[in-house]
């Protein structure tokens, strides 16, 4: 008999029956025209999906101010959940489990994105610095406190809405720079109200958002992603291990599905870094299901898994690449390479559907 591959064994979610640990990251890929899912997306996600297999979405708009890329898709509107229904059946057809990840992109943006042309939203009005990674970033307007109920009820109609379109839950996407890391990091949150200066208020906008998805739809349905330790759009922390250690402790009294976190190693997207960091203080303050995702490749997931540093590893790229990704690992099969240049380009086919199945 072949050697069990921890990364390939069964493991149970909350009350979701997974057959092994190979989670599909969320991946942005710019195919959603008019910020409305399409038919091939059906294709794509269903392409990755096997019985007991779990997914999650690219990062999906929770409203009109939400967006700040080309062709992302959003949940805010009827005409968004009837778009994300056969998507999400697909999933299911085959077995699969499907979270939505729910996002606003706070300053990541530009008005020309925005309603009527306005300022993009954050925790701040500091602008990110023009031109980074390629982007044309308008400066933000800080939210009043007045506003904020404003957010953190998006966040709540679009987890009621990816409940409506099928999905078994979502993942509040609180890493990468966005909104809410734009809230709780102290290099960029420079706010003086109650949510902003100490540890606590800086989180309070992240756990408002997790209590209010959370009372809407279970919080057995309910996972967040972190980048505690990211500087993704120059959103970075002076105490990282304290912010995720605080974090992972102040989950625990929502009682929610997963926690969701990218590894230190992964400081900028792309480049591996060595770190003195850890997600284990982490890991082990969180009583629910821990995800870790960031380079990982078949041993060191498999490693990952047997070490107890996760239950789940979540990959991005080799999984963009490779649609049949936990049947290789399975099999120890060579990996299809991926093709950067068409991760975020528009058409429905070439760098979405048409990378090759091993053939059996
Ligand atoms: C094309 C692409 C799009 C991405 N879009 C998202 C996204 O929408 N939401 C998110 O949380 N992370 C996003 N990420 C980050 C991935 O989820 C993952 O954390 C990252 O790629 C590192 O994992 P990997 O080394 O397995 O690729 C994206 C990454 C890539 C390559």
């Amino acid at each position: 008999m072949a050697p069990t591959i921890p990364l390939l064994t069964p493991y149970k979610m909350g009350k979701f029956n997974l057959s092994h640990r190979v989670v599909l990251a969320p991946m942005t890929r710019n195919r959603s025209y008019g910020n409305t899912p399409q038919p091939h997306a059906i294709l794509y996600y269903s392409q990755r999906a096997t019985k007991g297999s779990l997914l999650i979405t690219e990062a999906t708009g929770v409203s009109d101010t939400a967006q700040g890329y080309p062709e992302t898709p959003g949940i805010w509107t009827k005409e968004q959940v009837e778009a994300w229904k056969p998507i999400v059946n697909s999933v299911h057809e085959k077995g699969g489990i499907i979270f939505c990840q729910i996002w606003h992109v706070g300053r990541v943006s530009n008005s020309g994105f925005q309603p009527n042309g306005e300022a993009p939203l954050s925790s701040t009005d500091k602008g990110i610095t023009p031109g980074l990674a390629g982007g044309d970033w308008s400066p933000p307007r800080r939210l009043r406190s007045d506003e904020i109920p404003a957010i953190v009820n998006d966040f709540r109609l679009a987890a009621r809405n990816a409940i409506d379109a099928g999905f078994d839950g979502v993942e509040i996407h609180g890493a990468n720079g966005y909104i809410i890391d734009q809230f709780l990091k102290d290099q960029v949150n420079d706010r003086s109200d109650e949510y902003g200066g100490t540890l606590e208020n800086r989180c309070r906008f992240a756990l408002e958002i997790v209590e209010a998805v959370a009372n809407e739809i279970g919080g057995d349905r309910v996972g967040i992603r972190l980048s505690t330790f990211a500087n993704y759009m120059e959103c970075v922390d002076s105490d990282p291990e304290a912010l995720g250690l605080y974090m992972a402790n102040a989950l625990n009294k929502y009682e929610i599905l997963y926690l969701h976190v990218i590894e230190p190693r992964m400081v900028e997207v792309d480049t591996l870094y060595e770190t003195p960091h850890s997600t284990l203080p982490m890991r082990k303050a969180f009583k629910g299901t821990f995800i870790s995702a960031g380079g990982y490749k078949r041993d060191d997931g498999i490693n990952a898994v047997a070490d107890g540093k996760a239950d789940l590893v979540a990959f991005g790229r080799l999984f963009l690449a490779n649609p049949d990704l936990p049947k290789r690992f399975e099999i120890g099969a060579g990996l299809n390479k991926y093709d950067r240049n068409t991760f975020y380009t528009q058409d429905p086919k070439v760098g979405y559907t048409d990378y090759p199945f091993l053939e059996v």
